[in-house]
């Protein structure tokens, strides 16, 4: 891992010592926050966290790169994956994304699904961020025909009636803020973040409340041991009750999450004692959630067999679980890759796109560090495709 982080500019450094500041006051005011409220601040505090404010993040020149903004192969495959589950809910079906980023998954999914004759009658867009609301917007506009483009709805909140068709979410569970624990004697902490005389963000462990101790005795049953004292790591308390606000309404069709992270034996290694915590800044990653505040991301992998039991528990059944690779390759990308390859103007487009292949395939790259769960409601099985719920590995779950 590169330690070394560039110097932000003058302007950027004002910026994170206003977000510092505020930071600061809540706790002047109330005392410590808790890991996740310091992370939630980072990231979406109004104007000055990361994922908020005007900074550049997806891309070459910003801080990380995901596989939507590698090219549109990915997107075209999660298109054709879901264009059967979109079509068996009919002609009001509804594309749902979370988290949009750029809006280059919105765009290369909306003109696959067209090509497959499958568009669905709205794309929704659940994007906490204005200033991203903004960027999809302006996005979406430039580059998608007129008629395309009026499909697109933003919502300020999950939707509140009933609807269906697929919900889509790259890349967004692991920039939900957790919860770090660690247990002492038998007993659970809650990590928070004060501020010591300088001013500097300092960790200090408070016993846990009755959710959060609850969510990690839940972890030890399951795991079938306690963790050893000093062991430090995340937890999401709220997945179940989050995904039941996002996908309460949702009556019939699937629901396909992405992201890095691990079943739950894993996630949970004895010899893995400090999480999955890392942080993104111009991309370098690193493991110090403190310093930089609104500059940098800051996310921790997924467990899961904890997004299982949540989609369970919000009434989905659980189709495939599969690693990214093999979830692509069950999705079309063969055939997606050779259209696109057939359709490159020259040796550079070529080898852009077997590159692209490579980083979204190798398993040193995304290809199993990424992981893809897709859930179904209420759909025949001849609504998934057969080579999806063949790579189904949901067993190690
Ligand atoms: C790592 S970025 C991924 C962006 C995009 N999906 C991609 O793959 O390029 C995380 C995205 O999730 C959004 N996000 C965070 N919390 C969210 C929530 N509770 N609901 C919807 N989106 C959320 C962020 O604002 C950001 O757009």
């Amino acid at each position: 891992m590169d330690t070394t982080l560039p110097e932000p500019s003058v302007e950027e450094a004002a910026h994170s010592a206003r977000l510092a500041d505020a930071i600061r006051k809540e706790i002047a005011a109330s005392g410590p926050v808790s890991f996740a409220r310091f992370m939630e601040r980072c990231l979406y505090a109004p104007g000055l966290g990361y994922y908020s404010a005007g900074r550049l993040k997806f891309g070459a020149a910003g801080d990380f790169v995901t596989a939507p903004e590698l090219g549109p192969l990915f997107a075209r495959c999660v298109a054709r994956a879901m264009a059967p589950a979109l079509r068996a809910c009919g002609k009001d079906a509804i594309w749902f994304e979370l988290g949009g980023g750029s809006g280059v998954f919105a765009r290369d999914c909306l003109l696959e699904l067209q090509a497959l004759d499958a568009l669905p009658r709205h794309y929704w867009l659940l994007e906490p961020s204005a200033d991203l609301r903004e960027r999809q917007r302006e996005r979406l506009q430039t580059d998608l025909p007129t008629e395309l483009f009026a499909r697109c709805a933003w919502l300020d909140r999950p939707p509140q009636h009933a609807w269906a068709g697929v919900l889509f979410a790259n890349e967004v569970l692991d920039a939900l803020p957790v919860t770090r624990f660690t247990t002492q004697g038998g007993e659970v902490f809650e990590e928070h973040i004060d501020a010591n005389g300088n001013g500097a963000f300092v960790r200090t462990d408070r016993p846990a409340d009755p959710l959060v101790a609850g969510a990690v005795r839940h972890l030890q049953r399951s795991l079938g041991r306690e963790f050893e004292d000093g062991y430090r790591s995340e937890v999401l308390p709220q997945l179940p009750w989050w995904l039941e606000a996002i996908a309460g309404e949702q009556t019939r069709g699937a629901a396909l999450f992405v992201d890095y992270g691990y079943v739950r034996r894993e996630f949970y290694l004895p010899e893995r004692r400090d999480g999955t915590l890392l942080c993104h800044y111009r991309h370098r990653a690193h493991a110090d959630p403190l310093s930089m505040p609104g500059l940098q991301d800051i996310t921790a992998s997924v467990d899961f067999t904890a997004l299982a039991e949540a989609g369970i528990g919000a009434g989905f059944e659980l189709a495939s679980h599969a690693f990214q690779s093999e979830f692509l390759i069950a999705s079309g990308l063969d055939a997606v890759f050779a259209a696109a390859y057939d359709g490159a103007t020259d040796e550079a487009a070529r080898y852009a796109l077997a590159q692209q292949v490579k980083r979204l395939t190798l398993p040193g790259e995304m290809g199993e560090r990424f992981q893809a769960m897709l859930f179904t409601r209420d759909l025949d099985s001849d609504a998934v495709f057969a080579a999806l719920l063949a790579a189904d590995r949901s067993a190690r779950l």
